[in-house]
């Protein structure tokens, strides 16, 4: 069997190839990225990914199955060379869920228990405690119910933060507040003095988080997006900022990857950037979970984790 691997360096893919073999998958790998063209030896039975571009599969037109090394496949799916009948996989272990709720954990106590202040008052060797925050007076919402922002959701729940998702159709969560499709929607932005934005990026979620978003949550609200960049109107957040309808944000995803040096975002102290490293991807999982995929799909059997191409995700 012969396996395509894509990404943008070369010393990237030579890894996931490294720890597929170790899986003990038999096949002949090809290695493509923004360095080199393709070798042109065979045609590739599955393709591994991370944002391939639309030359692959024009090269590459007998690959039965695209593997996307992350959570999210919209860069797959813009691909307008990708025939109809390509299964798209994502990955869908634990792990990438479970680091992205630290993640959140850790941002929703900077912000509720006003960490910060602490961080200054040290420079100034000042023992100064912030007044005590309940859980309760921090409902939480969450914009994306599908398996990560159900990790996400129930970790805040099982502490204590009265909990809210939002999604496209109806769910019934243990301990969540569920509001679903554009209806109830601003009921949930009413509801939520942190949105965390996990929606997968479609046409309909592209530039969600705008003015008009913002202009429903309780004034004074936070942002948390580690979705994608495009997830943010980006010209909306410094004036919601500005007029203190919101207080601040963290963005772990950009329009522009990585965030260029002269992009008004850096120098905003109301913004907590990271460099879209919320739900890395553990290596040695991912090709553990891809290797039996493959190996599933070889003998004609059905798997989990293929993106729906109508509701992108
Ligand atoms: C990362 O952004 C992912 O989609 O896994």
């Amino acid at each position: 069997m012969n396996i395509i691997f894509y990404s943008p360096t070369r010393a990237r893919s030579q890894q996931w190839e490294h720890h597929l073999k170790a899986q003990g998958l038999q096949f002949n790998a090809q290695h493509w990225d923004t360095e080199t063209t393709p070798s042109g030896d065979g045609e590739a039975d599955y393709a591994i990914v991370w944002q391939p571009p639309e030359q692959l599969f024009q090269h590459h037109t007998r690959v039965k199955a695209v593997f996307n090394v992350g959570a999210g496949a919209d860069a797959i799916l813009k691909l307008r060379s990708l025939p109809d009948h390509v299964s798209i996989v994502r990955l869908d272990d634990e792990e990438i869920g479970n680091k992205m709720a630290e993640y959140v954990l850790y941002m929703v106590a900077r912000i509720t228990r006003s960490m910060d202040c602490y961080t200054m008052a040290k420079a100034n060797n000042d023992w100064a405690p912030a007044p005590y925050a309940h859980f309760s007076d921090w409902p939480i919402g969450l914009m994306g119910l599908g398996k990560i922002g159900q990790q996400i959701a129930g970790m805040l729940s099982s502490l204590g933060y009265p909990t809210n998702g939002w999604a496209r159709s109806p769910r019934d969560l243990n301990g969540i507040n569920c509001y679903h499709g554009a209806d109830q929607f601003v009921d949930f932005l009413e509801a939520s003095r942190i949105v965390i934005n996990v929606l997968p990026l479609t046409d309909e979620t592209t530039g969600i988080l705008n003015t008009q978003t913002f202009s429903h949550m309780p004034r004074g609200s936070y942002i948390i997006n580690i979705g994608r960049g495009e997830h943010l109107d980006e010209t909306a957040l410094l004036p919601a900022l500005d007029q203190g309808q919101l207080a601040g944000a963290v963005l772990d995803v950009f329009r522009q990857e990585p965030l260029p040096e002269s992009h008004p975002f850096w120098s905003d102290a109301r913004i907590h950037i990271t460099p879209h490293i919320s739900g890395a991807t553990n290596l040695a999982l991912a090709m553990k979970q891809i290797a039996a995929k493959i190996a599933a799909l070889h003998v004609g059997q059905t798997i989990s984790g293929i993106v729906n191409r109508r509701t992108g995700y």
